[in-house]
């Protein structure tokens, strides 16, 4: 039996081809490479891209098809792993939930490291220091149980929404890293800290709070927050980072949570 072939003058393009959705974009990158030179400095990159794409695909183009010299973090591309957080026009974002179409793509899209931490390279910074301050708060669940429970230990719904906004956290650094505490004096545990505290100072399983509160009453912690809302309006999980720190204020005052 003959093969069936597809005349060539019958083949539709597929959807959206036939106008091709690409347009001509520059991202300027700050860039920085201490075996090159000690300053940074922006460096322009035009491309075709179509602008439902992200900045996260418009930086691996570069890498790929222009320089392979260009650094930046990612993992997950979709949100979960925080990885990519990067300043897009002056503005934390994380690049994989970033669309070209949303950040006026008929001017130069800047892009460049957070604010707050050592650049090591490009768009990489030092988060030792972050993580660092996430590690002091205990971020795990702690228990004076000496019979540990055979199941899972219960909560009510009521209990476990008290603390559901701060579970969100991806530890991707864009509050920290917007805060212009953290900017001047590094040593403040920051937003994210605070967040990840918030998680199990408010979970009724847990026993350490009272240990917490202590660690954040520190003379750099959460008495340093100068209510900006920089963080809130970082966050891209939409999470009500300063309502949070307010949280663990009031706690820290009346011994109450
Ligand atoms: S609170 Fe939001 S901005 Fe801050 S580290 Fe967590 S996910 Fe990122
Ligand atoms: S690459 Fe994982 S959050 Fe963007």
């Amino acid at each position: 039996m003959a093969t069936p072939t597809l005349d060539k003058a019958d083949s539709k393009p597929e959807a959206g081809f036939a106008d091709s959705p690409y347009i001509t974009v520059t991202l300027r990158i700050r860039r920085f490479n201490p075996e090159i030179s000690a300053e940074a400095a922006w460096e322009d990159f035009q491309l075709e891209i179509d602008p439902k794409e992200r900045v996260l695909d418009a930086l691996h183009k570069i890498k790929w098809d222009q320089d392979g010299s260009l650094t930046f973090r990612r993992s997950c591309a979709h949100g979960i792993c925080g990885s990519d957080a990067m300043r897009i026009n002056g503005k934390n974002r994380l690049a994989c939930k970033t669309l070209i179409k949303d950040i006026n793509p008929e001017k130069p899209i800047t892009v460049e490291a957070i604010k707050g931490l050592t650049v090591l390279k490009d768009l990489v910074v030092d988060m030792e220091p972050f993580f660092q301050a996430y590690r002091d708060v205990m971020p795990f669940l702690i228990t004076k149980d000496t019979n540990e429970p055979t199941r899972e230990r219960l909560q009510s719904a009521e209990d476990r929404e008290r603390f559901d906004d701060t579970t969100k956290c991806i530890l991707c650094a864009a509050c920290t890293s917007s805060c212009p505490v953290f900017w001047n004096d590094g040593q403040y545990f920051g937003p994210a800290a605070i967040v990840n505290a918030h998680r199990f100072i408010f979970d009724s399983r847990d026993e350490a709070g009272e240990q917490r509160l202590e660690i954040l009453n520190d003379k750099d912690g959460v008495w340093r927050c100068r209510t900006t809302f920089n963080c809130t309006d970082a966050c891209p999980r939409g999470i009500e980072v300063t309502k949070a720190i307010q949280e663990v204020k009031r706690a820290l005052i009346t011994r109450r949570f």
